[in-house]
């Protein structure tokens, strides 16, 4: 890549090129490509399988990929620890939860700060930032609507509640790039109403991916939908043109809608 290529890709929040991933012989990510802009909210949807998780996997350096590219506001990403990138601005969820449970949710919270601050190790830098971790760990309490639940364990908040937890735990660090996968999993569908909202609110001028499967959800949440199929981005656009695209209807999206209608969605 030459210089002016390397400039052109740094208009992008996140890039993926020509992206692979192999598990032993079988290739589960296969070449796929994405250009996210600053700002943008994205919706990952894909059949089970598909290699969403594995894909913010790969993003957020907990796997690396066998080959491809993945560019951070225009800086190349692939290789390095998970810390390194949550550092250089990208946090992730997990589609199964990643609670301290004994902890309390404000102890929780502050945690995510301190760890964003990168006090892994020291101690002594860990008192003199503990008054800035405070303040944040607050600020985040407020925007996931915890407030009232500060001083309870994470493990006696309800379903929901450990949700908004871990939103705020993703978010907690202060990174512009955000990946969330399947928040609203398990929800009722006024739990999912009330919590797209609070995604809405607390990734407000934000990076977003997320991966989901309501329709619903998707097509209110995201500015632009990718369609992941066999590890392979088959589409990325406006919901509405994902949505009239044959090429989706037809490995993916047709099905998924008479479904979620007939179940009365
Ligand atoms: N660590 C792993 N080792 C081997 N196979 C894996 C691993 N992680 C995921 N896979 C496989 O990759 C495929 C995609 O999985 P995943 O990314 O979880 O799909 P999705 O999130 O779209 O449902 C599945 O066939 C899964 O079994
Ligand atoms: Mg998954």
């Amino acid at each position: 890549m030459n210089a002016v290529q390397s400039q052109a890709a740094s208009g992008f929040a996140l890039e993926l090129r020509d992206l692979r991933k192999n598990f032993g012989k079988t290739e589960i990510i296969r070449g796929a490509n994405l250009q996210v802009r600053p700002g943008e909210r994205v919706a990952i949807i894909g059949p089970n399988g598909a290699g969403k998780s594995t894909l913010f996997n790969l993003i957020s350096g907990r796997f690396e990929p066998s080959s491809g590219e993945i560019h951070l506001n225009g800086r190349r990403i692939d290789g390095l620890p998970p810390y390194e990138i949550n550092r250089l601005g990208l946090a992730r969820s997990f589609q199964v939860s990643n609670l301290f449970t004994r902890l309390s949710v404000f102890e929780n919270l502050r945690c995510a700060v301190l760890w964003s601050m990168g006090h892994r190790y020291a101690f002594w830098k860990f008192l003199a930032d503990l008054h800035d971790a405070n303040d944040r760990a607050e600020q985040v309490l407020e925007m996931v609507g915890l407030d009232k639940r500060r001083d309870h364990l994470a493990m006696n908040l309800t379903y929901a509640e450990q949700r908004a937890l871990e939103i705020g735990i993703t978010i907690a660090g202060g990174s512009q790039v955000v990946l969330l996968d399947e928040p609203t999993a398990g929800m009722s569908k006024s739990e999912t109403r009330r919590f797209v909202q609070l995604i809405r609110q607390v990734t407000e001028g934000r990076t977003l991916l997320t991966v989901e499967h309501d329709m619903g959800v998707v097509f209110g949440l995201a500015d632009k939908i990718a369609v992941l199929v066999y590890g392979e981005v088959i589409a990325f656009d406006t919901p509405e043109a994902v949505r009239a695209n044959a090429r989706v209807q037809e490995a993916y999206l047709g099905s998924v809608l008479a479904e979620q209608q007939a179940q009365g969605h």
